[in-house]
């Protein structure tokens, strides 16, 4: 017989990583678009988002079984065979991320690192300038802030993807995948239970991202 149970899915560190990355993010907007707020306020939501993303590169290695990229980046093959299984009347479900979310949070990740760091050498050309955008030649703080502004748009087109793809397995998979993502825990049938890394050792590494951002633009 299949037992239903609620088992834990994702650690503390990844939850609080994704939903500070979330305000951060449209907070950039709100700040970079709009002109909530001065633009000093920019630069610190930029470098908290930059420790951010550090974080979680490291802790795709470090991390638990599922926020570890060995756990969730497949081949092409995973991806097609996903893909078919969807259409089929027994449909694949999976513990983390998906083959095909899991490139999605590859390819946010590498958006939302290449945002930030563009922006550490853009300037509007009046008087906001990026904190590193003076130790580089004009030529290259040009390019990084057409990069700034391209990237933003495509940023913002793979945030409504996200969203729209959470909102569809929602309505059209009955998954919730929201709730697990706010409280950790998800209903699984006959699921061992997944390997969890220390959240002190998520604390430690999240301090040395963020001597590491510190480092970088206070040098300069
Ligand atoms: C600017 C906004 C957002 C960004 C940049 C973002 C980014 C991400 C990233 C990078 C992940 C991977 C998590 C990890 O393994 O570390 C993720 C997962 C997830 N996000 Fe977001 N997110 C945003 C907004 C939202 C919103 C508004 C929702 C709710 C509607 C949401 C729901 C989820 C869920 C449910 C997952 C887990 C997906 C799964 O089960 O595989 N996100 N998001
Ligand atoms: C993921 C994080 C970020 C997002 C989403 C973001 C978004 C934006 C947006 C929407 C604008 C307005 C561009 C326009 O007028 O169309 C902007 C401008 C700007 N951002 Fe960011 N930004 C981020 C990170 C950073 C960081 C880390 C820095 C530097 C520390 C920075 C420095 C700047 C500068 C100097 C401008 C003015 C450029 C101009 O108006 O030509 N940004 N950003």
């Amino acid at each position: 017989m299949n037992v239903v149970k609620s088992i834990r899915l994702w650690d503390l560190p990844t939850r609080a990583f994704h939903w500070s990355l979330a305000v951060l993010i449209a907070l950039q907007y709100a700040t970079g678009e709009f002109h909530f707020l001065d633009m000093r306020w920019h630069f610190w939501f930029g470098y908290a988002t930059l420790a951010l993303v550090a974080f979680r590169v490291l802790w795709g290695f470090a991390g638990s079984q599922t926020s570890r990229f060995a756990d969730f980046v497949r081949g092409p093959a995973a991806v097609w065979r996903y893909l078919r299984a969807q259409a089929s009347t027994n449909p694949q479900r999976h513990l983390g991320h998906n083959p095909l979310g899991g490139w999605s949070v590859l390819v946010l990740l590498a958006s939302i690192a290449v945002q930030a760091v563009s922006g550490l050498f853009s300037s509007d050309d009046i008087d906001t300038d990026g904190p590193l955008a003076a130790r580089v030649s004009d030529h290259t703080v040009k390019f990084m802030t057409r990069v700034h502004h391209w990237n933003e748009n495509v940023l913002l087109i793979l945030v409504g993807l996200h969203i729209v793809a959470v909102v569809l397995y929602l309505l059209v998979k009955r998954d919730n995948l929201v709730a697990p993502m706010l409280t950790g825990r998800k209903a699984a049938v006959d699921a061992r239970p997944l390997r969890f890394a220390s959240a002190w050792l998520a604390l430690v590494l999240f301090v040395l991202c963020i001597a590491a951002v510190a480092a970088l633009v206070w040098r300069a």
